[in-house]
């Protein structure tokens, strides 16, 4: 049977997980149901763009549905669990807030509940997300099958431990924050060069979609960055002066600073 799915919360992350059950998952699900806090609005957008039954009252359809996915965030959920828990009868509930996964799901939900750990990537939005997920103890086929569903329509993705994600999420979830970093430089430099800021734009996107493509062929960053490189040339001065400036160290700093700060 094609499971129905309730979103709680209607943000950018879960929007962008509707519209891929719109676009590629339609027909592997039944009815998608979504509510929020307060935004009525945001929600008769979404009722009109993707067809979701617009939810006021989450105990009205939770009985109708067979995923929970918890799309608000990770400071509401304490919150969100505890007015369920009545009404989770055998339900799969899945979060995608950043540093909560199964074991405090579980903790706060009726005693052998299914969960479930996406931690997707802004990417999302576009269907290039690579997400990172994983299940809780109580776990059945039929709960991976809906996991891949969900995955699958914002992208690729990577089954890990509940550790590893708590792990990882600083590299698939917020190192793209440091690569628009990057790229808001070079366009801001590109700019200074007299390029109009929409060119600027292109030239640097473009770049960074072609590094990527080249990634994607397998071959090992540093194979790639040597054949930019000839020794003693225009590539090499620069890249001195980001091994002078510990380019490297900084960027291991800033995954460092990020773990920590989502351990709390
Ligand atoms: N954006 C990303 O790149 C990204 C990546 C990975 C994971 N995430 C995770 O995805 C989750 C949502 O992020 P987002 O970027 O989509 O956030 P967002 O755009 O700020 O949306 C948050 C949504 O949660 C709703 N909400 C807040 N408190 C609620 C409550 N008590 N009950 C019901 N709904 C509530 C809000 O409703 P109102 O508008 O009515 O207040 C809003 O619809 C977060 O947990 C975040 O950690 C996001």
């Amino acid at each position: 049977m094609k499971p129905s799915i309730l979103f709680i919360g209607a943000g950018r992350m879960a929007e962008a997980i509707i519209s891929g059950l719109h676009n590629k998952g339609q027909k592997q699900i039944n009815q998608i149901f979504v509510g929020n806090r307060s935004n009525s609005d945001k929600l008769k957008e979404l009722e009109d763009k993707y067809g979701i039954i617009p939810v006021n009252q989450l105990q009205d359809c939770i009985d109708q549905v067979d995923i929970i996915v918890l799309a608000m965030p990770p400071s509401e959920h304490e919150v969100v669990l505890e007015n369920i828990h009545p009404f989770i009868s055998n339900q799969f509930v899945v979060t995608i807030a950043a540093g909560m996964g199964p074991e405090s799901l579980e903790k706060r939900l009726p005693y052998g509940t299914a969960v479930g750990w996406i931690m997707p990537n802004t990417a999302a939005e576009v269907g290039r997300s690579i997400s990172l997920y994983t299940y809780g103890q109580f776990i059945k086929n039929e709960h991976k099958q809906q996991m891949e569903i969900l995955v699958n329509v914002i992208g690729d993705s990577q089954h890990c431990t509940e550790e590893e994600i708590h792990k990882l999420t600083a590299i698939t979830g917020s190192a793209p924050a440091f690569l628009y970093q990057f790229a808001e430089i070079l366009i801001s430099m590109t700019e200074d060069l007299g390029v109009e800021r929409k060119i600027a734009q292109k030239l640097v996107t473009e770049m960074v979609i072609g590094s990527a493509e080249m990634l994607k062929t397998g071959k090992l960053p540093m194979e790639l960055r040597d054949q930019v490189t000839t020794p003693g040339g225009a590539t090499a001065a620069g890249l001195e002066v980001l091994k002078k400036g510990n380019f490297d160290q900084l960027l291991k700093e800033a995954v460092i600073a990020t773990n920590k700060k989502a351990k709390g």
